[in-house]
């Protein structure tokens, strides 16, 4: 384990490599605990660069066991398991070094570079896990054609696999085979992948727009082929759709997929081998949910996408990380969107973004979208970088509008096809095409924070003036901030819900429905306007922003009813439950009692049977806030309880109020057909399963809830009956009954047995605790397992509110000794699961106080990661 240096990387330090490596031959010689490696590099001099420099490679915990540069046998040299230094180098211009290291993939616990899991071998390589399996210019600017021979016992390991092309095998003798890879496109050390085991395939192909045919193969866990029918699906559908919206082909003959059990982050792009966590793999109806499949669509696709907009074009450096994971996200989610349905998709997506991006940006973990510094570059790919990143690109495309920016992503992948890129040359094809000055628009690569827009809109005789002010608000480093160019989507609606029309428009620009905001203060006057307009703001959340504007509740429930843009309409009901859940938490901490309008529970009712909304989105819009959505927008001085509180007596008033037809429609959606994952299929269980959750709390909802558990025959409908008996009748003989029943149908599955996991960690309540620490000595547990250890610790510090945040502090004092624990084998899932502390300040006092005791007592232990202690004082600092 790497524990501090104190060492900090600068982005206005970066300077190119003195050296390249043209070419890299690697021979694998594969066993559990003495693997060999040996590497051929080609290395040049880098051209123009300066005489005779040392040659320093990266490494990190490896042992040399042979050098030899250009033939000659041990050349000095200079050998620490993180760095080799050669200081007499040959007077040419290319020489050739080979070094020999071994590894111990089976004592690999923190899944970086070479290890094995479950009997099969696996490479984790982004962003510097390559050098932990051979000294290297481990940085993503160095840019290497790779031949890879792979050699194995073949009882052990029938299939050997690496990027590229395959292009010869054959047996060795003693029962070893060997398989060679070679891969035509230069790619940097992160995309390097190799896969060895015995494991099933399901096999497809794929026909090119240039009609080169591409075999796909998709590896997993013999007698689990046909859980890989979805995720070939959509691999094909993403094949597809990246032809015909960005007009781009696959580059190999083959494209492969392996799913791994032991992964530390959802999946990876390596160049023609990409290695999954099997959770993004895996599905059928009858273990994966809804959600599971939604997330398999996107992720297979998000992964195919980086072969261009990651792996063809590639970064700099670390700092430039969004410009392919950004820019692969916003993909994805078009993707998805064009694959179901863009309203709900965009509805879901910001739901995501404010729940994972804004408490980061808000909080003591807060960074630019390309972030100056880092200690440890792991802890960057957060939800700023991915989320935040997305958001970025898809303001891009809506000021430059779609034309223009397709005509700047071609550019783009002419103009930088193999190459290790920058934001600024990303920008550029834009400035390019649109002959755009973008440098406002950059700040949102480089100033943190979420901007706040605060509107005043007044009419008067024709005119509708909006006062509109911006500001962001100070971040870690970052005390004063620009003004930032802000595209705000807007409608001004009449009241007959149509939308109104203006004659002139002075005080900024507004162009096709736009507003754009670039300086601090903005008086804004449409003239010409026939009535008081019902202002409609930030349509398709078009800025990832938070918005504060006088609106009255009569305009709000107009909105929600009557809103052409569905984010907007969905906004409009949402921001009208977040309003009144606030002022029940207001009572209840005032101890005054909760009183609910009545008009949100039949808004809600009538929502909920509009057969002329899509039920996916009904589902959506009558979905409460979560008690985590609820904390962020009170923003300080939280107390868990109490908002659980208030949002249970929201959820109860909603449902009273609504039984009747609540039940009439919970019948109503019974799905009798076939089990389709697709969208409509998916809308309507995710309603009727909404629908549930109200049901469940009035009279008879816990038979109600038992009857759904015992009659469902897909795993969404199952784990939601499931999810309402042990969060809403806890201890319950129905809900005993089912937890026990889904352990025995499902003991032997992993994945679904996360779920189960999930829901017991989640059960709100001090008690809790008690029962994650009991959980852990449950055989399906393991401590060592990334999704395990999400499924019970993630989910409970992340999405158990009462439960993680008890007043005692105690599940505060047992996770920060988990963290430690995990962070002995697994620095990266210990960083991770730390960042459930980021929002500690927000919390009342009490809390407060033992949030940073539980912290400080990680900062104070010896032995911590690199990894963890840089989240760790961050969150202190
Ligand atoms: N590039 C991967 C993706 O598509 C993420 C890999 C990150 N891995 C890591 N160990 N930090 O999102
Ligand atoms: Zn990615």
């Amino acid at each position: 384990m790497r524990t501090d240096t104190g060492q900090v990387f600068r982005l206005e330090d970066y300077r190119p490599s003195d050296y390249l490596i043209p070419q890299t031959r690697l021979t694998v010689r594969l066993a559990p605990d003495a693997t060999t490696v040996v590497a051929e590099l080609t290395i040049e001099r880098r051209p123009g660069g300066d005489a005779a420099p040392p040659l320093v490679l990266d490494g990190d915990g490896l042992k040399l066991k042979r050098i030899e540069l250009e033939s000659v046998a041990q050349p000095a040299h200079e050998a620490t398991p993180e760095r080799l230094v050669l200081n007499d180098l040959p007077a040419t211009d290319r020489f050739t070094l080979i070094l020999e290291t071994e590894l111990d993939p089976d004592d690999n616990k923190a899944l970086m570079g070479l290890y094995r899991s479950n009997g099969v071998y696996c490479t984790q390589c982004e962003p510097e896990g390559f050098r932990r399996i051979t000294y290297f210019l481990d940085r993503p600017d160095v840019l290497s054609v790779y031949h890879v021979r792979i050699e194995a016992p073949h009882a052990a390991a029938p299939l050997l696999l690496s990027n590229g092309n395959p292009v010869a095998s054959g047996e060795l003798g003693n029962g070893w085979h060997f398989a060679e890879w070679h891969d035509p496109h230069p790619k940097p050390s992160y995309l390097f992948a190799l896969v060895a085991g015995d494991l099933g395939r399901l096999g497809d192909s794929f026909t090119t727009m240039s009609g080169r045919e591409v075999e796909l193969g998709i590896y997993v866990e013999h007698g689990k082929e046909k859980l890989a029918a979805y995720a070939m699906d959509a691999l094909k559908r993403s094949m597809t759709w990246d032809e015909e919206v960005f007009g781009r082909e696959y580059d190999l003959d083959v494209f492969n997929i392996v799913a791994v059990s032991d992964f530390n982050m959802g999946a990876m792009e390596n160049k023609g081998l990409n290695i999954f966590n099997d959770k993004y793999v895996l599905a059928d109806e009858t273990t994966a949910t809804d959600t599971d499949f939604a997330n398999i669509e996107a992720i297979i696709a998000h992964e195919y996408f980086h072969n261009w907009t990651g792996n063809r074009i590639t970064c700099r450096d670390w700092f430039q990380l969004c410009l392919k994971e950004g820019l692969t996200v916003y993909r994805d989610h078009e993707f998805s969107a064009d694959q179901r349905s863009r309203g709900v998709k965009r509805i879901a997506e910001v739901r995501t973004l404010r729940a994972l991006q804004f408490p980061e940006d808000q909080g003591p973990l807060a960074h630019p979208v390309r972030p100056r510094r880092y200690r440890e570059i792991n802890n960057f790919y957060t939800a700023t970088v991915y989320e935040k990143g997305s958001e970025v690109v898809r303001m891009l495309r809506t000021i430059l509008g779609a034309a223009m920016f397709r005509a700047g992503m071609d550019l783009y992948f002419e103009r930088h096809d193999g190459q290790a890129c920058t934001i600024e040359d990303f920008l550029k094809v834009f400035e390019d095409v649109s002959g755009r000055d973008l440098s406002q628009f950059g700040l949102w690569y480089n100033q943190s924070g979420t901007p706040n827009l605060t509107i005043k809109p007044s009419y008067e005789a024709g005119t509708l003036t909006l006062e509109i002010e911006q500001s962001v608000p100070p971040t870690p480093s970052e005390s004063r901030k620009r003004a930032m160019h802000i595209p705000l989507a807007f409608g001004l609606i009449g009241s007959d819900g149509k939308e109104l029309e203006w004659t002139e428009v002075e005080g900024a620009s507004v162009e096709d429905g736009v507003i754009h905001v670039r300086k601090r203060s903005h008086k804004l006057r449409f003239h010409g306007v026939a009535e008081r307009p019902i202002l409609s703001l930030n349509r398709g959340f078009s800025a990832p922003i938070t918005l504060a504007v006088e609106q009255k509740p009569e305009d709000l429930i107009f909105l929600a009813g009557h809103d052409s843009d569905p984010f907007a309409r969905w906004q409009a009901f949402n921001t009208l439950l977040t309003d009144s859940l606030i002022s029940a938490y207001r009572c209840v901490r005032g101890d005054t009692r909760l009183r609910f309008p009545s008009q949100i529970a039949q808004l809600a009712g009538r929502i909920a049977a509009d057969a002329s909304l899509e039920p996916a989105y009904r589902a959506l819009a009558i979905t409460l806030p979560s008690e985590t959505d609820i904390a962020r927008d009170i923003g300080k001085d939280i107390d868990p309880d109490a908002i659980f509180v208030a949002r249970r007596g929201l959820s109860d008033f909603i449902a009273r109020s609504n039984h009747e037809p609540f039940a009439e429609l919970y019948r109503e959606l019974r799905d009798d057909g076939p089990f389709s994952p697709d969208a409509a299929g998916a809308g309507r269980r995710a309603l009727r399963n909404v629908v549930l959750g109200y049901l469940a709390r009035i009279e008879g909802g816990a038979d109600l809830a038992g009857t759904q558990f015992s009659a469902a025959t897909n795993m969404t409908d199952l784990v939601a009956a499931l999810g309402t008996l042990a969060h809403d009748h806890a201890g319950s003989p129905q809900a005993e009954a089912a937890l026990a029943d889904f352990a025995a149908r499902h003991g032997a599955m992993p994945l679904a047995m996360d779920k189960w996991f999930q829901i017991q960690a989640t059960a709100p309540g001090e008690q809790a605790l008690d029962t994650v620490r009991a959980l852990m000595r449950h055989p399906a547990f393991s401590a060592d397992n990334p999704n395990r250890v999400r499924a019970l610790l993630g989910t409970f510090s992340g999405g158990n509110q009462t439960g993680f945040h008890r007043a005692d502090g105690a599940a505060y004092a047992f996770f920060a000794e988990m963290l430690k624990d995990i962070d002995q084998r697994n620095p990266q899932l210990s960083a991770r699961l730390a960042t459930a502390f980021r929002s500690w300040r927000s919390l009342e006092p009490v809390r407060q106080q033992k949030a940073r005791q539980a912290l400080a007592s990680i900062a104070g232990a010896s032995d911590v990661s690199v990894d963890l202690r840089d989240i760790v004082e961050r969150s202190l600092a």
